[in-house]
């Protein structure tokens, strides 16, 4: 602006006031004053030191942070972020800023960040006026003509200077050159401007002097003051005879600020007694008027009509004042003159101003966080409104949906706060509205919306929707078959939501549950990963664990799965008794057995459950005489006749034993059925194959037997006596036959090969991973023989196998082993079991010392087809690598070439099986 003076360049001083809120938690009031015109950068105040007292009260008050919400787009003032000091952004010109305004300040607010203790610091910055500005004239000349009889008194209003400055600063007074003629007289117009009028103080002759210049000075009342001037040219004119009169010095108008423009405001009417142009009366504003009158209003000149020329707005000027001149067209004539004070009335014009500030700048959209506290701010909110009075007073209000509230700080400032714990999976989104209403009749209303986003906390752990899932599946199921889904869902969003599902470690007779089912980690799919056998499990329990990919915490839950595995009729029956010799037993029948003695009762079991092993036997052959019933139910034969009326000796009967499954399996046994005569059943052999079963039966020879042999005892007593020299009784050598017959070897329990124990071994190249950890090794476990295995395999790494299928050792019976080489044909494992079951192939007792060798070898040169049932995929190889962890079988597998040869030296396998 204007040069300064020196001596105005004084430190720009501030006084610092604070006024608590009426709400506490919410910061200060804080008030500085500075001069304008200060240097950019300057700093005018430390709010991290001005509020001091309120950060201590914060959890952390060295990382709180300041952000200024200015309300312009140029800000004057910057604040600091980090420290909160309050600068100058640019040169703050305080006649730009307010004008004439006495009180003229720069308000704005600032909050401290995070948000979390939010702080609201609202800062009033009041910029004081300096002596910048001198009053200033129009023009620099001002032409006045004054009749030689104008009467000493007579009033003539002069132009006025201004000045932008305010207070001290501004227009004080006027001052003339000294003359003997006239002086001045400083009056104030209704808007406060200062005005000269000129008064003549003695008679005027024109004669004498006809002209005047004088000069009129403005000054204010600065330090340093400052003035301006013009001159008055005065010129004398000749008398006339009337000049027009007003009939009233001056009007006062009230103007409504919405009025139209050409509202007539005022009639004049000026009176001139003169006739013709003596008379004619010419209105006209006067000469000095400003040029802002010029534009808003009219004067007809002829008519003395006053009419608006522009609309005038009470916001930006509250009154005018007009000077208007009536003048006669005759020669010298002197203009007479008339104000009128134009007041503007305010009108209900202005709708209320609403002003969002959101922390994201730019953006209509207010963001928080789910689960942020009650109180969080959300947005500062400033109503304004340019009417007065009743027009310019605003009840503000917030539809908040009930979970944002509005609190009103200081004047028409408001902050949003959440008046809730919101949650995003109940609602992302809000449509706020604040409504500014003003008390005018009628009033006006301004609405305002703006949106506020709720961001995603990881505040869901996923969710089952049932803690423990039930399913069935069928044994039999090919490895890598898929079971089911289970699936738990996370309403929260992105990562938060992701679930990711693992099986919990757990143990299934001693194996890991990772052996038995595996999951897909994205969907929860679950596998099989083994040939489920239900004679071995019937139920496999397993908790699955779905997290989250939230961070820094994942959450997580848990549900059971119960698989349970339905039996299927996959196993035949088995004869336990009679002992069968190629599926032949032999039975014999005493010569006199009557009818309804019982011949034997034949005893099989059958793995599956329920119905698969509900057992019937029939006779299918042999037996067209009807000699024989045999009880279905108890597989118990009898005689239907005497023996003695029977003509043949001896009968092939063909037994069938069968379960009642779908579809149904049987076994069939032969049963040759001979008559012995009493004394012969005594030394036959045929003896040592009843079974158990006919105990009752065998007792009683027994008992005759060892009746007779104490009666022989006797009489060979006595007989020696007799003789001394007699050679021995073959009959007590029948005696002893019989004895050792009866307590033969007890039978060791049946062991059986079943599905459960074959596993899929995956290959390497070809060749085999070599596998040597075990955890436990059972009663009878040939730790030696591992041992030997595991450096022959070493040594025979190299040789090429295409597969092998192993079937472990303490499931099969340990009085023989069975080879199955190349030779054999490429049966599947299940028909394989089922022909051992029936004594199709027929187990080669491999007895060494106390060992007993037991492992099966079925070596197929092309083991695709089985391959192939582990129907591929990633995870259930993986499972499978893993397959043997656990469990009690030693790895007395059989693994090619080496594993033969070893067994070639020990000389116990024939050389033909290779
Ligand atoms: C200016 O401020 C003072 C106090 O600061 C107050 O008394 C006065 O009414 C204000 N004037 C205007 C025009 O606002
Ligand atoms: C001037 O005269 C007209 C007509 O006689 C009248 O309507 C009007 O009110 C008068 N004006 C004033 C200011 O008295
Ligand atoms: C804020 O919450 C309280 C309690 O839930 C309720 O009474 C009040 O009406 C709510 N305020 C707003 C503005 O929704
Ligand atoms: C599964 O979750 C329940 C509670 O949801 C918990 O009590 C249990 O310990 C969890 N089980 C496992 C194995 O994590
Ligand atoms: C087994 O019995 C079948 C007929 O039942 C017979 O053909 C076969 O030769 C017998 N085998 C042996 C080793 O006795
Ligand atoms: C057993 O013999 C009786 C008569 O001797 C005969 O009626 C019956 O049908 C026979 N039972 C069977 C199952 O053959």
């Amino acid at each position: 602006m204007h040069q300064m003076n020196p001596k105005m360049h004084f430190r720009f001083v501030f006084a610092l006031l604070t006024v608590s809120f009426s709400h506490e938690a919410l910061g200060k009031n804080l008030k500085y004053r500075i001069y304008e015109e200060q240097r950019v950068g300057s700093v005018i105040a430390r709010l991290s030191e001005d509020v001091a007292d309120v950060l201590l009260k914060l959890p952390n008050p060295s990382s709180v942070r300041f952000r200024a919400m200015q309300r312009g787009n140029s800000p004057l003032l910057v604040v600091n972020e980090d420290n909160g000091e309050i600068s100058i952004g640019a040169t703050i010109d305080r006649e730009q800023l307010c004008q004439k305004n006495l009180n003229c300040s720069i308000e704005f607010d600032v909050i401290t960040l995070p948000t979390e203790h939010l702080q609201l610091f609202h800062i009033e910055v009041e910029v004081l006026d300096i002596n910048d500005n001198s009053p200033q004239f129009s023009r620099s000349l001002i032409p006045i003509e004054i009749s030689e009889s104008a009467a000493v008194g007579t009033r003539i209003p002069l132009d006025s200077a201004f000045d932008p400055d305010v207070g001290e600063n501004s227009l004080h007074t006027y001052s003339l050159s000294a003359n003997d003629f006239f002086n001045i007289e400083v009056r104030t117009r209704t808007d406060g401007a200062k005005y000269a009028e000129l008064i003549v103080v003695r008679e005027l002759d024109r004669e004498l002097k006809s002209s005047y210049e004088l000069q009129l000075t403005a000054s204010d009342m600065g330090v340093p003051q400052r003035s301006g001037s013009s001159i008055l040219k005065i010129s004398i004119s000749d008398s006339n005879d009337n000049s027009p009169a007003f009939e009233q010095q001056s009007y006062i108008i009230q103007l409504l600020e919405n009025s139209p423009v050409g509202t007539l405001l005022l009639d004049l009417n000026a009176t001139d007694p003169d006739e013709g142009a003596n008379g004619k009366i010419v209105y006209s504003f006067s000469s000095h008027v400003s040029p802002k009158i010029i534009e808003t209003f009219k004067i007809d000149s002829e008519r003395g009509h006053l009419t608006l020329f522009k609309q005038v707005d009470y916001e930006i000027t509250k009154s005018y004042e007009i000077d208007v001149q009536a003048q006669d067209l005759g020669p010298n004539s002197i203009p007479a003159h008339c104000k009128i004070i134009i007041k503007v009335v305010d009108v209900n014009d202005n709708k209320p101003e609403i002003n969002i500030n959101l922390m994201s700048p730019g953006k209509e959209v207010s963001y928080i966080f789910e689960g942020d506290p009650i109180d969080t701010f959300v947005a500062l909110v400033r109503v304004q409104d340019k009417d007065s009075g009743l027009n310019g007073e605003i009840v503000c209000k917030l539809h908040g949906h009930g979970h944002f509230k509005l609190q009103k700080t200081y004047e028409n400032n408001y902050l949003i706060l959440t008046n809730a714990t919101l949650d995003r999976e109940k609602r992302s989104e809000y449509g706020l509205t604040v409504i500014a209403e003003d008390k005018g009749t009628p009033s006006l209303s301004t609405v305002k919306h703006f949106t506020v986003q709720i961001n995603d906390i990881n505040d869901n752990p996923p969710q089952f929707q049932r803690s423990r899932y039930e399913f069935v599946i069928s044994e039999n199921n090919s490895p890598g078959a898929y079971i089911t889904t289970v699936t738990a869902t996370d309403p929260d969003l992105g990562e938060n939501g992701q679930v990711t599902y693992t099986i919990l470690e757990g143990f299934i007779l001693g194996s890991s549950i990772t052996t038995y089912v595996t999951i897909d980690p994205s969907n929860g799919a679950i596998y099989a990963l083994r040939i489920f056998d239900h004679e071995e499990v019937t139920q496999i329990t397993f908790v699955v664990e779905a997290r989250d990919g939230g961070s820094p915490k994942q959450l997580v839950s848990n549900t059971t799965v119960v698989l349970t595995i339905i039996d299927e009729n996959d196993n035949v029956p088995v004869v336990i008794g009679p002992a069968l010799r190629n599926n032949t037993a032999e039975i014999s029948i005493p010569k006199g057995a009557e009818s309804g003695f019982h011949v034997t009762r034949i005893r099989a079991i059958d793995r599956d459950s329920g119905v698969n092993a509900e057992l019937s036997c029939f006779i299918i052959g042999g037996n067209e005489e009807n000699i024989f019933i045999i009880d279905s139910r108890t597989c118990d034969i009898h005689t239907n006749v005497s023996m003695e009326s029977v003509p043949s000796t001896e009968w092939e009967l063909s037994v069938i034993i069968q379960d009642k499954g779908n579809p149904q399996l049987h076994t069939k046994v032969l049963l040759k059925c001979s008559i012995f005569e009493y004394a012969e059943s005594v030394t036959s052999t045929a003896m040592t194959s009843v079974s158990q079963a006919s105990w009752d039966f065998s007792m009683m020879i027994i008992i005759s037997l060892g009746a007779i042999c104490a009666l022989l005892l006797v009489i060979m007593v006595l007989f020696a006596t007799r003789c001394n020299r007699e050679k021995k009784d073959t009959r007590s050598y029948n005696c002893r036959v019989a004895e050792s017959t009866y307590q033969h070897h007890p039978k060791r329990p049946s062991r059986q090969i079943h599905k459960g124990d074959i596993t899929l071994v995956p290959t390497i190249n070809g060749t085999l991973p070599i596998r040597s950890h075990h955890r436990s090794s059972p009663s009878s476990s040939p730790t030696l023989e591992r041992g030997q295995m595991s450096s022959r395999q070493s040594h025979n790494s190299h040789q090429s196998l295409n597969s092998l299928v192993t079937i472990s050792s303490n499931h099969v019976p340990e009085n023989f082993s069975l080879e199955l080489t190349h030779a054999t044909p490429a049966v599947e494992v299940s028909q394989l079991l089922s022909m051992l079951h029936q004594g199709q192939y027929q187990p080669r007792p491999s007895f060494r010392g106390n060992k007993y060798s037991r492992s099966y070898r079925y070596a197929l040169q092309d083991m695709d087809k089985f391959s192939l049932k582990d129907s591929g995929r990633g995870d259930s190889e993986a499972g499978d690598s893993d397959y043997d962890l656990g469990r009690d079988s030693p790895i007395d597998r059989l693994l090619g070439e080496g594993f033969s040869d070893l067994f070639l030296t020990d000389g116990r396998i024939p050389a033909g099986c290779k």
